[in-house]
């Protein structure tokens, strides 16, 4: 049988083989999909065994999305404009890198949520490997602006850098100021119990998304606590994502509704 797996550091609550194998079935795929753990300084290793093995695709998670950008044979335009890639696939003994996590938070926020993102002033919080997945495919839905905000500033600068076109600019937290149609969490800190310094303003009637999925953090706290419109957590994004990648590999597109709207019932009742 193909073999897939999700790869990461921890990787160990990842439900990535859960949703693959909800797809292989509802799809009539034959493929098994389970997950790999590798030592922090170990991924080239891990990921080259498991390829030497005959294995035929990888996802790759936090921490080693910028490594495994700079390990493929070759990139995909999205995966080279992000600078990380969370989809290998073997192709004729070569590993392309794919990066699907931006087109997942498109599709999550335009089809699931019904929100168009065309003439929307966006805001991205963060600009490290989640923010940069992310950038590409919303400058392609044509918003009115896109600013991202970082504590380092220096970071969000550079990212900016990368883009070259209209409608995308960095700004400091103390010169951020609303309203914003959208703001989007791609910053860790609401884990750590952490919220960004920003004016709460930011958030007020807009709809918050948090790329992290599965319960409220300090951040999605504050945001429902300043008058956000709406908080959405990333489980939509981590579905769509899986979704493209299954594409990417099987050459299939699987159906994501009722695989969410199952993951949602058991998040909202754990
Ligand atoms: P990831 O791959 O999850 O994006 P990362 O590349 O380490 O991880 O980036 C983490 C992001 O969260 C960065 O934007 C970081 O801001 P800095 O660049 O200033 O470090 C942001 N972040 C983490 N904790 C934060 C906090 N308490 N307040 C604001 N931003 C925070």
């Amino acid at each position: 049988m193909d073999r897939y797996a999700v790869i990461g550091n921890p990787v160990d609550h990842s439900i990535s083989p859960r949703i693959h194998t909800w797809f292989a079935a509802q799809t009539g795929q034959r493929l098994e999909y389970g997950r790999v753990l590798a030592p922090l300084d170990g991924f080239v290793d891990v990921a080259s065994r498991f390829f030497a093995a005959g294995g035929r695709g990888l996802n790759v998670t936090v921490p080693f999305k910028a490594e495994a950008a700079a390990w493929v044979d070759e990139l995909d335009t999205l995966a080279r404009r992000a600078d990380a890639v969370n989809t290998i696939k073997a192709v004729d003994g070569r590993r392309v890198g794919f990066n699907t996590d931006g087109l997942g938070l498109v599709r999550d926020l335009q089809i699931n949520e019904g929100f168009p993102l065309r003439d929307a002033r966006i805001l991205v919080i963060g600009a490290g490997g989640a923010a940069s997945g992310v950038v590409g495919p919303i400058l392609e839905a044509k918003p009115a602006e896109l600013l991202i905000g970082n504590r380092t500033p220096d970071r969000a600068e550079r990212l900016v850098a990368r883009f070259p076109q209209a409608g995308i600019r960095a700004v400091a937290f103390a010169d951020l100021c609303g309203p914003f149609d959208l703001v989007i969490n791609a910053t860790s800190a609401g884990l750590g119990g952490q919220v960004p310094e920003v004016d709460p303003r930011v958030v007020a009637d807009a709809l918050y998304y948090d790329m992290i999925y599965g319960r409220a953090t300090a951040f999605t706290r504050w945001a429902a606590g300043h008058g956000a419109r709406k908080v959405v957590d990333g489980l939509g994004m981590l579905v769509e994502q899986a979704a493209e990648a299954f594409n990417i590999w099987r050459g299939v597109r699987p159906a994501t509704s009722d695989l969410l709207a199952t993951l949602r019932a058991e998040r909202d009742t754990a």
